[in-house]
């Protein structure tokens, strides 16, 4: 994996000096493709981004879960998973349910490391297969786009994405990284040099095509899905192609999932392990919480944000 990345990286060296670049945070490098700005040298990099659309296939059948960093990925990979694995682990012992073995990461993989494996598991899995990305809706491969997939976008309140961010990336494991302090990353959040930065036109991006054809793109927030998850779960599995029974319903299999997928029950299950190297399998379960950005933000801090906020949601029925 390590030999296909150096590989992966090798072939866009040149090109990458072309575009425009900027600091993001942690010192890290950062380069404007296509309307957004991408880190380089890791997974999730301008050059996976670039191999992705070069060479990933899509089948009409796939569903894809949509993100930005820190809006909830791992939770909506691990609600998905379980919606449309349902049948398949009906009568195991929960214990043995993967999201009760695994990090949801494992369950559902991204497209941004699959492209970079030596054996990806797109070659033989199961239909429907599961992916997700931190793509933009724009630059996702023209596969995706023309084939007619179901993709689920998750977006959350940018300060809570903001604070979430903060703490992950001063806990990742790299001695290369200078830690950082909030203002500092405000900084760079609000000019839009964060990894798929700027937040507020990713999230533009996937509501209009949400807008556009509700039956490919549903939109989400993860304030809406904690309000009532088992509700939007129904609407979920709807959209999926998997609608919950009346049978299913009265006998608690919403609920169970809801269970399944709680915050207290993952962070349980990945509470020891590195997930990959120097990225603790808790890294990804904090707080898990609303509105937690109280405790973290001046309010100079929350006004920038809310300012930004609103000018670029202006018009759009985006509420947090
Ligand atoms: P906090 O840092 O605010 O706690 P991502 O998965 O996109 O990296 O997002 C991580 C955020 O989602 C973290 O937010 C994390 O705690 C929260 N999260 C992870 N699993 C969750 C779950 N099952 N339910 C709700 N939130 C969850």
């Amino acid at each position: 994996e390590k030999e296909n990345l150096t590989l992966l990286l090798d072939r866009y060296k040149e090109k990458i000096t072309r575009f425009p670049r900027e600091k993001s945070w942690m010192g890290l490098d950062t380069y404007m493709y296509q309307g957004f700005w991408y880190i380089s040298k890791s997974a999730f990099s301008i050059e996976t981004t670039m191999a992705v659309q070069e060479s990933f296939q899509a089948q009409s059948t796939d569903i894809y879960i949509t993100t930005q960093p820190k809006c909830g990925t791992t939770w909506i990979k691990a609600l998905v998973f379980a919606i449309v694995n349902r049948t398949k682990y009906k009568n195991i012992n929960p214990s043995t349910h993967p999201l009760n073995i695994y990090n949801p990461h494992k369950c559902v993989p991204f497209l941004e490391t699959e492209i970079v494996r030596k054996v990806p598991t797109y070659g033989h899995a199961d239909s429907p297969r599961l992916f997700a990305s931190h793509i933009p809706y724009n630059a996702l491969p023209k596969s995706i786009l023309d084939s007619g997939c179901r993709l689920v976008y998750m977006c959350r309140n940018p300060k809570d994405v903001l604070v979430s961010w903060f703490h992950f990336e001063n806990k990742l494991k790299d001695r290369y990284r200078t830690q950082m302090t909030i203002g500092e990353m405000l900084d760079v959040y609000v000019k839009g040099f964060t990894p798929y930065g700027p937040y507020w036109d990713h999230v533009k991006e996937y509501h209009k095509a949400s807008s556009e054809d509700p039956t490919k793109v549903l939109f989400l927030t993860y304030e809406d899905m904690k309000v009532d998850t088992a509700s939007k779960l129904k609407r979920l599995a709807e959209f999926l192609g998997f609608p919950f029974t009346e049978e299913e319903v009265a006998n608690g299999v919403v609920d169970e999932i809801v269970m399944l997928c709680s915050f207290e029950n993952l962070k349980d299950v990945n509470k020891n392990g590195d997930f990959r190297k120097g990225i603790p399998n808790g890294s990804f379960f904090r707080e898990g919480k609303v509105g937690g950005w109280r405790n973290y933000l001046t309010n100079e801090m929350t006004q920038i944000l809310d300012d930004i906020t609103m000018e670029k949601f202006q018009g759009l029925d985006i509420s947090f």
